[in-house]
């Protein structure tokens, strides 16, 4: 198997940690590029592997990337502020992050280079009832992140090498721990307070382990000719369930856990929908971890760390 020189922004986060773990595995050279915003040991096990390089560098800093970029067969841009309550915070910082830098970053690559994105499905907003969406459905993100990252794959497309993941919900340990994310959030809570006031109980989502995001992107350095130049959902099909169906799967594993329906309550993130994963699953991947064994996980992790119950 062909290994590749790789570079990855943001690459200490959720899903960069977890990458570049498993594309070291696998033999590649990869250097990140990260300020640390959150946890600065996510990446300790890489540092003595001869095929990392870590860079304690801002994405905004171009001289840096510049001088570095020339280097790389594959770029991943992961560093952003991520979700929509960071980016109303620090909205300049999310329209330079999120969308300028990744806009630099595609201006200095050669026509060789390939560029590999990931945008959040949440633009898809509220789907109809039947039917699914797909990549040719409309994209209206409600939240200035929404904005970001739909503009950014924009000019990451118009690139001839380049590939986009529109992903679903991801769930799921990692190096880097994000304890705010749906499934991640609600085993949290269920442990530690045994039980779940849940609004929107009906709306529906898509899920997909981080373990599976990682392989997906993985499968498209490694197959890029025959993905190239298209967007595609990332998803785990079998995954497209509502949120009381998660909470259900939840309480199946947890045992004692009292779950009460929330009718007044609006939920500011207006996610609705059913996603299709058809195209990415003709093309040959197809995410395989499900939301049992991503609960499960998140039991035995909680159980064994149980800073992120008290910490939370
Ligand atoms: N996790 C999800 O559910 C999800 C869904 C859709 C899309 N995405 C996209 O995937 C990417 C990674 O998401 P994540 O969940 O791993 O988030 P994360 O917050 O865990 O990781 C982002 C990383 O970027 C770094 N960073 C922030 N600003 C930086 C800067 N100016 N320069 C250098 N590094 C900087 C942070 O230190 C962090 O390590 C993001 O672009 C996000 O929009 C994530």
């Amino acid at each position: 198997m062909k290994n590749y020189k790789i570079l990855i922004t943001g690459g200490a986060g959720y899903i960069g940690s977890m990458l570049s773990t498993k594309l070291i595995d696998l033999g590649n050279q990869v250097t990140v590029i990260d300020i640390l915003e959150y946890d600065t040991r996510s990446l300790s096990h890489l540092y003595l592997n001869k095929n990392f390089t870590f860079y304690k560098k801002d994405v905004r800093d171009k001289k840096f990337l510049k001088k570095i970029i020339n280097k790389f067969d594959c770029v991943i841009p992961l560093a952003g502020l991520v979700g929509a309550p960071l980016c109303e915070k620090r909205k300049k910082d999310a329209i330079e992050i999120n969308l300028n830098a990744v806009k630099d970053l595609v201006s200095m690559l050669s026509k060789k280079q390939k560029i590999i994105f990931t945008n959040s499905n949440s633009g898809y907003g509220i789907g109809s009832k039947q039917k699914f969406c797909d990549e040719n459905s409309s994209l209206n993100p409600i939240s200035l992140y929404g904005r970001t990252k739909v503009d950014a794959e924009k000019i990451v497309m118009k690139f001839k090498n380049a590939i986009s993941f529109r992903l679903a919900t991801v769930f799921g340990y990692s190096y880097r721990m994000r304890t705010d994310l749906l499934l991640n959030n609600l085993v949290l809570l269920s442990m530690r307070d045994k039980k779940l006031d849940i609004f929107e109980s009906n709306f529906r989502r898509n899920f997909i382990h981080v373990r599976d995001v990682c392989d997906g992107i993985i499968y498209a350095i490694y197959n890029f000719n025959k993905l190239k130049s298209n967007v595609y959902n990332l998803g785990m099909s079998k995954a497209n369930i509502t949120k009381f169906e998660m909470v259900k799967k939840i309480k199946k594993h947890i045992g004692k856990l009292k779950i009460k329906k929330i009718h007044n309550v609006k939920d500011p993130d207006k996610r609705d929908y059913f996603v299709s994963n058809k195209k990415i699953e003709k093309k040959g991947f197809k995410a395989k971890i499900d939301i049992d064994k991503g609960i499960k996980e998140l039991i035995e992790v909680y159980k064994a760390h149980k800073d992120f119950i008290n910490n939370y």
